[in-house]
């Protein structure tokens, strides 16, 4: 079962036939192959579905709009976002996702490269299918590039501390970027004019600040059985997150943590230490504090004249991504 956005109360009136046929359109996408649909099916039905979420409540933001303009799209971002992940997984060696095993660790990395080949090019070949604009083939190119960027930057910076920022240049191209484009591509379906288009833009950019800040304070914090994944996985993989940034600079075992993050193995006890001196510190509240103002951001960016039940959809969503705890 899809754990929607179930938080958001209007998304139902705005959206549920949409997200109806979007489950549909991603179980075909996979279902083209036995063996794609096996590997894949289990990661995919515990995504939240944000990406497209944010496009159709965006692409509706003017009124009604057909689904022939937006669900091939629609299905395409959560295609590549999940095609990402698989890749990410990969990279970070990672063993849980979605309370599932991930690929890799059923399949091997080789099998995995594929598996997110296969999702990245039925992504594409949706939009294709989809008859969009050049713009539009643009904008999602660029956003492709600008995650690799991100995810190559990060991988040759492992095991060492960057400033703030290094830290927000990161996390800006590999999370904010893809928020801030599928609110763009929303209100380029919708016809809107620039000025509002930008404005949605930067609405998707502060989410997805604070969205991954507070990805960060889970990967410390967060409940296993609720997020899924598997707690200190930035620590095992040598991503030095918001937390540690902060706890570096103000703790007095700041030595002893940094030893920690900038070792090449490290063993669950060691993770048990690094939290402990996290705790110790004000890290969290930093990381709440920053988040918040993203979020503040996010809302003051929103386009006036926007549907009623679209703008309180996007507003819930600002505060789940604060409050969320998955
Ligand atoms: C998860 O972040 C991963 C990403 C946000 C992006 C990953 C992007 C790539 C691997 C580039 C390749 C892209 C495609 C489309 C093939 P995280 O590692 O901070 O979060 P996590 O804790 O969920 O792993
Ligand atoms: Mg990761």
């Amino acid at each position: 079962m899809v754990r929607f956005l179930n938080f958001v109360s209007v998304l139902e009136d705005v959206a549920t036939k949409d997200l109806q046929e979007l489950e549909n359109n991603v179980e075909q996408a996979i279902g083209e192959d036995k063996f794609i649909y096996e590997a894949c099916a289990p990661l995919i039905n515990g995504g939240k579905r944000l990406r497209p979420v944010l496009f159709l409540l965006c692409a509706k933001s003017r009124g009604e709009i057909s689904a022939e303009k937006t669900l091939p799209l629609a299905t395409a971002l959560e295609l590549i976002h999940t095609a990402s992940l698989v890749h990410d997984d990969i990279l970070d060696s990672a063993k849980k996702r979605r309370g599932v095993p991930t690929i890799n660790s059923k399949y091997g990395a080789q099998i995995s490269v594929l598996v997110g080949d296969f999702l990245f090019a039925k992504a594409f070949q949706l939009v294709a299918e989809g008859q969009y604009s050049a713009q539009i083939d643009t904008i999602l190119s660029k956003l492709v590039k600008n995650l690799c960027v991100g995810e190559i930057m990060q991988d040759r910076a492992l095991f060492t501390v960057p400033t703030i920022s290094e830290y927000y240049d990161r996390i800006n191209l590999k999370t904010a970027v893809f928020l801030s484009t599928c609110c763009r591509l929303g209100g380029i379906v919708a016809e809107m004019d620039q000025k509002d288009v930008e404005s949605l833009a930067s609405y998707g950019t502060s989410l997805g600040l604070a969205f991954q800040i507070i990805d960060d304070v889970l990967d410390f914090f967060g409940d296993e059985k609720v997020t899924g994944k598997k707690i200190g996985g930035d620590i095992k993989s040598g991503v030095v997150n918001l937390p540690v940034i902060r706890a570096l600079s103000v703790s007095d075992e700041s030595d002893v943590l940094r030893e920690i993050v900038t070792r090449r193995e490290v063993t669950d006890s060691d993770i048990d230490d690094a939290i402990e001196i996290i705790k110790n510190t004000d890290a969290v509240e930093y990381c709440k504090m920053r988040a918040d103002g993203h979020i503040d951001s996010a809302r003051l960016s929103l386009p006036f004249l926007i549907k009623t039940s679209v703008e309180i959809a996007l507003e819930q969503i600002a505060d789940f991504v604060v409050d969320r705890t998955w």
